[in-house]
C-alpha cells in the first residue's frame, strides 16, 4: 500500500478518532490497532520470510530520528523560527517531523494488508486472487521494513483522520470504489511520495527501504489499472466515492500542518506565520494538482469535475489552515 503524504495534519490535529471497532462488510477489520511486538516465534517467522523478499538493513536501535531526513523535505530551512532555535530544539523538531512521516507509512502499510485480504476474498477469478496474495506479501514486507523505524508503543495509535478514512473504506467500500480510491489514487500518489522520501532520506539504510518499496508499488498501481472498470459504479458507489474524495481533499488542502504544529510547539512561534514561512499554500497546491491528475482515470472525469465545482482543489489560506489547529 502506498500513501499520499498526508502528514499535513498531525496525529492530534483532527477530531478525536478511535480505531474502528467491530468488523466491516465482509468481516474484514482494518486492524490498525492490532498489537505488533518485536519478539516471539511468529515475529521470527515473519522476519525470516521477509528477508527473502528483499535485502534491507536494519537501522541502529533506536534510530536517530533527528538525523533521518534532510531539512528541505519539511521546508524547515525556510522558517526563521527554526533557524533561530537552539540545537536541541532543532533536533526535537526534526525528530517530530520524521516520526510523523514514518508513523504514517507504518499505518498505511498496515492498512495495505487488510486491503489485500478483503480484495482477495472479493476476487471473482483465480488470477485476481493470486495478484492480491502477491501484493499482500509485498505489503507485509514493506510493513516489516518500516516497523524498524516505529517504536512499539506507537504501533497501535492510528488517530489521524486520514487513517480513519482509509480504514473505513477498507472495511466498508465495494470493490470498484476501493480499486479507484485506494489502488489508483492513493497508490499512485504513494509512488510520488516514496520517491520524495527516498530522495530526502539521509540515512542510507532508510533510503534503501524506500527505494525497495518503490519497486513494488508500480505493480500495485498497474493491478489497479487492470481491475478498474468505470461501468461498474452504481449510483450509491458514485456517492461514496464523491464523499471520500471530498474528505481526502479537505485533509490535503490545509498544507503541512503537522510540521507547522511541531514548530509552534517547540518554538512558540505563531501558526499563521509558520504556515506562510513553510510556503504551505504552494505545497498544498502541488499535492492537489497531483491528485487531480490521478483522479482522471478512464471514465472518471465526473469525479474531478465535481471536486472542482466544490472548490476542493484550492488550497486553504494560512489563516484557514491555522484555524484547524486551534
Ligand atoms: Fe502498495
Ligand atoms: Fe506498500
Amino acid at each position: 500500500m502506498a500513501f499520499p503524504g498526508s502528514s499535513s495534519v498531525s496525529r492530534a490535529d483532527g477530531p478525536p478518532n478511535e480505531p474502528a471497532a467491530g468488523a466491516g462488510r465482509d468481516g474484514v477489520k482494518a486492524g490498525l490497532d492490532l498489537p505488533h511486538p518485536d519478539d516471539g516465534s511468529l515475529a521470527r517467522l515473519v522476519a525470516g520470510r521477509v528477508r527473502r523478499h528483499g535485502k534491507v538493513t536494519s537501522p541502529p536501535r533506536p534510530p536517530n530520528f533527528a538525523a533521518l531526513f534532510a531539512d528541505e523535505f519539511f521546508s524547515l530551512q525556510r522558517v526563521p523560527a527554526f533557524a533561530g532555535a537552539g540545537e536541541e530544539t532543532q533536533a526535537a523538531i526534526r525528530a517530530a517531523c520524521a516520526q510523523g512521516v514514518l508513523d504514517e507509512a507504518y499505518f498505511i502499510e498496515k492498512s495495505g494488508l487488510a486491503y489485500c485480504a478483503r480484495m482477495l476474498l472479493l476476487a471473482e477469478d483465480t488470477q485476481t486472487r493470486q495478484a492480491f496474495a502477491l501484493m499482500g506479501a509485498d505489503e507485509a514486507a514493506h510493513l516489516a521494513w518500516i516497523t524498524a523505524y516505529v517504536p512499539e508503543a506507537r504501533r497501535t495509535d492510528a488517530a489521524h483522520p486520514f487513517l480513519k478514512l482509509v480504514a473505513e473504506l477498507i472495511e466498508q467500500a465495494p470493490s470498484p470504489v476501493l480499486v479507484y480510491l485506494l489502488q489508483l489514487i492513493l497508490e499512485g500518489w504513494g509512488l510520488a511520495h516514496y520517491r520524495d522520501l527516498a530522495a530526502a532520506a539521509r540515512e542510507p539504510a532508510l533510503a534503501h527501504v524506500f527505494k525497495t518499496i518503490l519497486k513494488d508499488e508500480g505493480m500495485h498501481v498497474r493491478l489497479g489499472a487492470a481491475l478498474h472498470d468505470p461501468r461498474k459504479f452504481s449510483d450509491a458507489e458514485r456517492t461514496l466515492t464523491r464523499d471520500a474524495l471530498a474528505q481526502f481533499l479537505t485533509l490535503v488542502r490545509c498544507g503541512p500542518l503537522s510540521v507547522a504544529g511541531a514548530l509552534a510547539q517547540a518554538t512558540g512561534a505563531e501558526l499563521v506565520s509558520l504556515h506562510e514561512a513553510l510556503a504551505g499554500e504552494a505545497e498544498a497546491a502541488r499535492k492537489l494538482g497531483l491528485l487531480r491528475q490521478l483522479m482522471r482515470a478512464e471514465g472518471m472525469d465526473w469525479a474531478g469535475a465535481e471536486m472542482q465545482a466544490l472548490g476542493l482543489f484550492a488550497p486553504m489560506t494560512p489563516a484557514q489552515a491555522a484555524a484547524l489547529l486551534r
